[in-house]
């Protein structure tokens, strides 16, 4: 394997080009249960129909877990938004398409999507009232199977060159509530852009999957405290804002 070509650096793991390759080496810190979850995630959605890179390879690089897939040549949607800065609608309706399109699959065999955020709620160190605030709002929520992407952002869809989507990161996948789902794409929208981009896309997302958007706001203090964990100290503040929002009216 030649691994001279970096494409990206994370913390936890660093991706790499090798000719028609893409391999994502992880930190040897990085949990080998989530490689492995990550790759059978990718191998699942893979066989439902959506445009991803298939998977090749689950391997050891220099004693790290790697996951070697196509290699995807274009760029991602937060390059083209980033580059074209006036045409930002155009591409956030290019993200709400793919993801509704995303919503209309089942997986039978995914993780369940309640089950990940009553156990990364668990895992925070929020208080137990607010805990078990959250984890009962989260039982009264509907009970849904769609396939949901679970980090559904700009940096995880690449357009090729004659135009073609791909969605990539299939890490936090799981089956549950398209709405929990469009939440988590607000939040990371309203981090990553701001406020107005955020507002935008739930416009478009509300439109185009023909929900209210008070159904989605419902879910923004259960997925704002599901990824309190991965969160970084800036990201910790933001989502605490979040977690106590009880009332859009
Ligand atoms: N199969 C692929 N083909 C081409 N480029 C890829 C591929 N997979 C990942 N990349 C590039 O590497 C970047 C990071 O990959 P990925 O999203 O899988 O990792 P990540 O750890 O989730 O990163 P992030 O924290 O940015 O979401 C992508 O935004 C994309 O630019
Ligand atoms: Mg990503």
């Amino acid at each position: 394997m030649n691994l001279d070509r970096v494409i990206a650096v994370r913390n936890t793991k660093t991706i790499y080009r090798d000719g028609d390759k893409c391999v994502k080496v992880f930190n040897n810190n990085y949990s080998k249960a989530d490689v492995l979850n990550e790759a059978l995630n990718q191998a699942r959605i893979e066989e439902i129909g959506l445009n991803i890179p298939k998977i090749l390879e689950v391997t050891m690089v220099d004693g790290k877990w790697a996951i070697v897939s196509q290699y995807i040549k274009g760029k991602t949607l937060s390059q083209f938004m980033k580059e074209n800065k006036d045409e930002t609608e155009k591409y956030l309706e290019m993200l709400v398409n793919l993801q509704v399109e995303i919503h209309t699959k089942t997986c039978r065999l995914l993780n369940k999507l309640k089950d990940k955020m009553n156990y990364k709620i668990m895992a925070t160190d929020l208080d137990a009232i607010t805990r078990f605030d959250l984890h009962t709002r989260l039982e009264g929520m509907p009970k849904h199977n769609k396939v949901c992407h679970g980090d559904f952002c700009p940096p995880n869809v690449i357009i090729t060159d004659n135009g073609t989507p791909y969605i990539i990161d299939w890490s936090h996948a799981a089956q549950g509530n398209a709405s929990a789902d469009a939440a988590q794409t607000y939040l990371s929208l309203y981090l990553g852009y701001d406020k107005n981009t955020a507002n935008e896309y739930l416009k478009l997302f509300c439109q185009k999957s023909n929900t209210a958007k008070q159904y989605v706001q419902k879910w923004m203090p259960i997925v704002a405290a599901s990824r309190l964990i991965e969160s970084n100290e800036h990201e910790r503040d933001f989502l605490l804002n979040w977690v106590n929002v009880v009332d859009y009216e």
